[in-house]
């Protein structure tokens, strides 16, 4: 019997997911069909949609932008919450276990996931993250989690990064417990293990304002598909980078871990999607 699974977003249209969970089902054997669901913006439309999938039997969703709040609000009033989703206050993965819609959020540990598999060493790490705003949000437990020793949090407007680091403190206990520092971004500076650009600079154009004092061994865009200036940037000083496709991939085998028990090999999958039959569909 099709298993099915779709992400609901809006824009949808681009998404990549599709491809990505059909070259995970093909690893594990299994028959799903992944839609794209475009969906107005109000939340009685979000509700009425997802309730009409999980209604008709389907498995799992993923929720994208500008989505994911509302599907923490859902969850909190009539499901579950993961740790991660919950430090998060964003759901990017639902799925039904035991009767009980569960709400989680797999991108931070997404990303974590696609560091280790780089071997960029984690545990005992100092990490930079620059923005302040969701994408930063939810990569900071995981990141804690994952053993790193301090990350230093930088924004543009300081105050949005001082606000995000009290409301985590106040609701989770490790992260209350982390060495967490904020300062502005151009006031950043020094020698960290990994910087990570957490902002949305990426789509526009612009650049960060770097100081000069700022180096990394690593550096990661949580971007990708385009060229990024901050990679370049850290580039020219030696460092070794990555975009964020890996991300994108990471997030999306935990996505299929909590939904059907398989663990896909996530270079396979890569490889996978440069076959042209998929890839066409894929890079396009
Ligand atoms: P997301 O959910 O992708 O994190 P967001 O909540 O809109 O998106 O947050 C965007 C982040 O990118 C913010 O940290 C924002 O900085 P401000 O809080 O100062 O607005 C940052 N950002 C976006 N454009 C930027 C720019 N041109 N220069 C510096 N930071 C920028």
């Amino acid at each position: 019997m099709t298993a099915h699974f779709m992400v609901i977003g809006n824009p949808i249209a681009h998404s990549k997911s599709p491809m990505i969970h059909q070259a995970f089902a093909n690893q594990a054997g299994l028959d799903i069909r992944y839609a794209r669901q475009l969906c107005p913006t109000d939340e009685a439309s979000f509700i009425a949609v997802i309730e009409a999938f999980f209604n008709g039997g389907g498995i799992g969703a993923n929720v994208t932008v500008p989505f994911k709040q509302m599907a923490f609000d859902y969850c909190q009033k009539n499901g579950e919450l993961s740790n991660n989703a919950a430090a998060a206050g964003a759901v990017n993965t639902l799925y039904y276990k035991n009767e009980v819609l569960i709400g989680d959020n797999t991108d931070g540990q997404g990303l974590v996931n696609h560091m280790l598999s780089m071997d960029w060493q984690l545990t005992g790490a100092n990490i930079a993250i620059i923005g302040a705003g969701g994408a930063a949000r939810g990569v900071i437990l995981p990141l804690i989690d994952a053993g790193v020793a301090s990350i230093t949090l930088a924004n543009r407007t300081l105050v949005k990064a001082q606000d995000l680091i009290a409301d985590l403190r106040e609701n989770n206990a490790t992260i209350k417990a982390a060495d967490i520092q904020s300062c502005e971004t151009s006031a950043l500076t020094g020698d960290f293990d990994i910087i990570i650009n957490a902002t949305s600079i990426g789509l526009t154009g612009d650049k960060l304002p770097l100081s000069d004092g700022l180096t990394c061994s690593k550096a990661y865009d949580m971007m990708y598909g385009k060229s990024l200036p901050f990679l370049s940037h850290f580039e020219n000083k030696g460092a070794v980078t990555s975009d964020g496709f890996g991300m994108l991939l990471g997030q999306a085998a935990l996505s299929f871990l909590l939904w059907t028990g398989f663990a896909a090999d996530v270079n396979k999958a890569k490889t996978a999607l440069q076959d042209p039959a998929l890839g066409d569909r894929f890079w396009r």
